[in-house]
């Protein structure tokens, strides 16, 4: 499908054939990117993604090509001139092009790339019924907490997933501890705290995962950021995983084992509820 590209500072469409095949960000996988929601052409948690271009792409020395506010206007541009009101933005920010060695130059230009797709946002149903989840052992890198292009892990466990007729895996240490899915942060429910794992370089700090920690302490829901060990997952009361594109979607299964009541659990619902209000209705 073809539609608005934002590339280097200027607008074409997906149609124009912008990236060099010497961009590292195509050989190297040296490249970060973000995903962002817009409902009614209204961007949701902008800043947060933008924040978080910027961490990113500051821990592996590539220069951001925005500040604050030229990226909140190229995104609205962006948006504007988008056929579609509701949907996703992919931004992708690499090193940029040259002759293909390891050593990267000093002096490169990074690659800007930005466009919006439509997207089907998960139903009610499905929010209700929930999704089952495999587990899988996590055989990604030491820089997690960076958005980075590197996904052949994430798309090898979601294939995994897919074929065993589950939505998502959860990915394991191997000291068996659970870190998040393949493609969303991971949250467990037992005796009504919530239990996700503490932000270092193992996980990406996921921006719903932090808009919910934030409603879950206000709504006085105690959390514990800490290590869920493998043998706990067969033991909780509820469990859901969060992410721009899913939102807060309850967990019904885990590797064929039915959490809870098969369904969403009570304490799912209200974050739920609450992250739904805060989206349609951001403070
Ligand atoms: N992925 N963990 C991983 C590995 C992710 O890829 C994502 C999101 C999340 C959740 O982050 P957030 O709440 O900021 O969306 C956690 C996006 C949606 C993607 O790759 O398309």
């Amino acid at each position: 499908m073809s539609d608005v590209l934002y590339f280097n500072g200027r607008f074409t469409t997906t149609d124009e054939r912008v990236l060099g095949v010497e961009d590292r960000g195509f050989q190297f996988g040296d490249a970060v990117y973000e995903v962002f929601k817009f409902l009614g052409k209204r961007p949701i948690f902008l800043l947060e993604h933008f924040r978080r271009l910027d961490r990113g792409l500051r821990r592996i020395e590539i220069p951001m090509p925005w500040d604050e506010t030229s990226f909140t206007a190229t995104m609205r541009e962006l948006l504007e001139r988008t056929s579609f009101d509701d949907g996703i933005v992919y931004i992708q920010v690499s090193r940029g092009e040259s002759e293909r060695a390891h050593f990267w130059p000093d002096d490169m230009t990074p690659t800007a790339i930005a466009y919006a797709r439509a997207f089907r946002f998960p139903d009610a149903a499905k929010k209700e019924r929930g999704i089952r989840v495999i587990t899988t052992r996590d055989a990604r890198w030491g820089y997690c907490s960076v958005k980075s292009v590197n996904l052949l892990a994430n798309a090898l466990a979601k294939k995994e997933a897919q074929r065993k007729g589950a939505d998502e895996a959860i990915f394991l240490a191997d000291d068996s501890t659970v870190r998040e899915g393949a493609s969303s942060s991971f949250f467990a429910v037992k005796s009504g705290r919530l239990v996700t794992h503490v932000l270092d370089d193992h996980i990406l700090p996921g921006v719903v995962r932090d808009a919910v920690i934030g409603l879950a302490l206000a709504a006085k829901i105690p959390i514990d950021e800490r290590p869920l060990r493998e043998a706990e997952l067969f033991d909780l009361d509820e469990a859901f995983i969060t992410s721009t594109t899913q939102g807060v979607m309850p967990v019904s299964e885990i590797d064929g084992r039915i959490i809870g009541n098969s369904r969403r659990g009570e304490v799912t619902a209200r974050v739920q509820k609450l992250f739904d209000e805060l989206e349609a209705n951001p403070k």
